[in-house]
């Protein structure tokens, strides 16, 4: 696979676990998902995770990944790459992966210490990939081996960190978010 192609793969393949973090803050609000509850004298999660932003993340990314496989083959044509399709279970388990890494990122902020908004270099940005990834691969072990080549992984870890900057410092000048991280 050329390199370009190898990188339009590798960003098309992850966009559907990429949006849902950005849904998220423009959605969110409402019940916190632990509920307020505390362990150890922290919250467990925090007021950043709340039920709504993770419902409609979820969607908002599995809505993409449908929309993706919409207009996938005529994209590849018009760029000459061949781009993957999701199947079902990887429409759902790409942004619900992308959600849960980053709910399980706060779990590990709060247990270190860390308040609602501190930043955890390398875990902001790699969380949601890894656990998105791995979901992906629970369910579609094919797919995922076919898909996810070693060069296309080395594309997504090196232009994850870079995009998920790029977003939040975009989000954060706008006024969408707190933190620019
Ligand atoms: N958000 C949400 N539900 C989620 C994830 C995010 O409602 N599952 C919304 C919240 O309003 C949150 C904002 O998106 O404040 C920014 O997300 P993030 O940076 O992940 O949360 P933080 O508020 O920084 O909290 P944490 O320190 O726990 O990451
Ligand atoms: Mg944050």
């Amino acid at each position: 696979m050329a390199v370009l192609e190898t990188i339009v793969v590798a960003f098309w393949a992850m966009l559907p676990a990429y949006v849902p973090n950005n849904a998220a803050v423009l959605a969110g609000g409402g019940r916190p998902i632990d509920g307020g509850r505390t362990w150890g004298g922290r919250r467990i999660l925090g007021d950043g995770k709340t039920w709504r932003g993770t419902a409609v993340g979820t969607a908002v990314g599995a809505a993409l990944a449908l929309l993706l496989n919409a207009i996938g083959s005529d994209v590849g044509s018009a760029l000459g790459v061949s781009l993957p399709t999701f199947p079902p279970a990887v429409v759902i388990a790409l942004p619900f992966g992308a959600m849960l890494g980053d709910i399980l990122a706060s779990f590990l902020k709060r247990r270190t210490g860390r308040e609602r908004g501190a930043a955890f270099p390398g875990v902001d940005q790699l969380d949601f990939v890894v656990v998105s990834l791995a979901l992906a691969f629970l369910v579609e072990p094919g797919w995922f081996l076919e898909t996810f080549t070693l060069p296309v992984l080395a594309v997504i870890v090196i232009i994850t960190p870079v995009l998920h900057v790029t977003t939040n410092v975009i989000a954060y000048k706008l006024g969408l978010k707190n933190e620019p991280w």
